[in-house]
C-alpha cells in the first residue's frame, strides 16, 4: 500500500483531524531532499506567517512537523521542503503528484523579520534549516526597501547539498541581499568557500546593535552561530533560533515538545535567544 492516497478523504472541522491537501508538484532538491506543493481540497489556501510549521500526514504512515517553505503572501500552493530521514518523511517524499496527504496547522511562533525594519537583518541558515527561513527572506525581498543590510550566510554539507540554488541567485542580484554559502566538504573544482557557516559571521558585513539575527539550523550550529553573534555584540534578545524537538499534537496538548517551562510547538519554534541560552543542552523528554 502506497502511504499517500488518491482517494479524497472527507474534509472535517475539528483541528486535531489532517484537512486532505493533494501534490500538486514535486521537485527533487537534492538526492535526499524533496519540495512539495500541496493545494487544499476543498478548503481554503492555508495562511502562515513565515518561521511557522504544519503536522503533515503521510496516511497509514504517520504525521510529522515540517515548516512551511512557500511566499507567505501566496499561500496556494502551500509548499514545505522535506529531507527523507525515516519512515514519514519517505513516504511524504515519495508522494508522487496527485496523491494526497493530510495538513493540520499552521502551529508555533514565527520569525518576525518586520522587528528588524529601519536596521540590518541577519539570517543564518545551516543545512535544512534553509527552508523555514525562505518565507522570511521572501517577505524581506518584497519590501527590501524598508531595511538597510540584509545578509543570509548558508551553510551546506556539500556543494550537491544546497537548497535554492535559483533563490539565492535571485536574492543576490536582484534583491540586494548579500549571500554568502559555505560547504562543510567539496570536490576540487568547487571554488567557492569551505568550512563552518561559523566562520562567515566575523566577515559578514552588519552593524550588531541595529540588527535582527535569525538562525536555523542543528542545534549545534545554532549555539555556536549564537556565541560568534555574541562575540559580535548581537544583544541576546535580537537574536531568534528556531528549535526542532519531537512533536506529537502540535498544539500544546501532549507534552512531548517540553523544553523545561515551554511547550515548543505554541512558545515556538521560534524564540529569543535570551529565553534559550540556558536550555540549549537540555535532552529531549
Ligand atoms: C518545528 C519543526 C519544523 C521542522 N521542519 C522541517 C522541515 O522543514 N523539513 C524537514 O525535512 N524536517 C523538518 N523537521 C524535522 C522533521 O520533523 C523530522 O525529520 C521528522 O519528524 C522525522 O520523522 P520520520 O518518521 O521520517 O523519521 P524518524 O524515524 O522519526 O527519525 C529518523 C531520524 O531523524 C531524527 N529526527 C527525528 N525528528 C527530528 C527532529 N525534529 N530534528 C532532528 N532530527 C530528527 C531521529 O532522531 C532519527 O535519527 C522539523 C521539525 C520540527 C519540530
Ligand atoms: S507537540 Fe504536543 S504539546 Fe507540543
Amino acid at each position: 500500500m502506497t502511504a499517500a492516497t488518491t482517494q479524497q478523504p472527507p474534509v472535517s472541522r475539528d483541528p486535531m483531524v489532517p484537512r486532505p491537501f493533494r501534490v500538486v508538484a514535486s521537485h527533487l532538491d537534492t538526492d535526499d531532499t524533496v519540495t512539495l506543493s500541496l493545494e487544499p481540497m476543498g478548503s481554503d489556501p492555508l495562511v502562515f506567517a513565515p518561521g511557522q510549521f504544519t503536522m503533515l500526514h503521510a496516511f497509514g504512515v504517520g504525521e510529522v512537523p515540517i515548516s512551511i517553505c512557500g511566499d507567505p503572501t501566496r499561500p496556494d500552493p502551500l509548499m514545505h521542503t522535506i529531507r527523507d530521514v525515516g519512515n514519514v518523511t519517505h513516504a511524504l517524499v515519495s508522494a508522487e503528484v496527485g496523491a494526497v496527504v493530510g495538513v493540520r496547522g499552521p502551529y508555533g511562533t514565527g520569525w518576525r523579520p518586520g522587528d528588524g525594519v529601519g536596521g540590518d537583518l541577519l539570517m543564518v541558515a545551516g543545512g535544512i534549516g534553509l527552508a523555514p527561513l525562505r518565507p522570511a527572506l521572501l517577505e524581506v525581498a518584497s519590501r527590501r526597501d524598508e531595511y538597510d543590510r540584509v545578509v543570509l550566510l548558508y551553510g551546506a554539507r556539500s556543494p550537491a547539498d544546497i537548497l535554492f540554488e535559483d533563490d539565492l541567485r535571485r536574492w543576490a542580484d536582484e534583491c540586494r541581499i548579500e549571500v554568502a554559502v559555505t560547504v562543510d566538504y567539496a570536490p576540487p573544482e568547487w571554488d567557492g568557500r569551505v568550512g563552518p557557516v561559523t566562520t562567515l559571521v566575523g566577515r559578514a558585513g552588519f552593524d550588531p546593535p541595529r540588527t535582527l539575527a535569525l538562525v536555523c539550523g542543528p542545534e549545534i550550529m545554532m549555539t555556536l552561530t549564537a556565541n560568534a553573534l555574541l562575540g559580535r555584540g548581537v544583544a541576546p534578545h535580537r537574536m531568534r533560533l528556531s528549535m526542532e524537538r519531537n512533536m506529537k499534537c502540535g498544539a500544546g496538548l501532549c507534552g512531548h515538545c517540553q523544553l523545561r517551562e515551554f511547550f515548543l510547538c505554541v512558545d515556538g519554534p521560534v524564540l529569543p535567544y535570551s529565553q534559550l541560552a540556558p536550555l540549549l543542552d537540555v535532552r529531549e523528554l
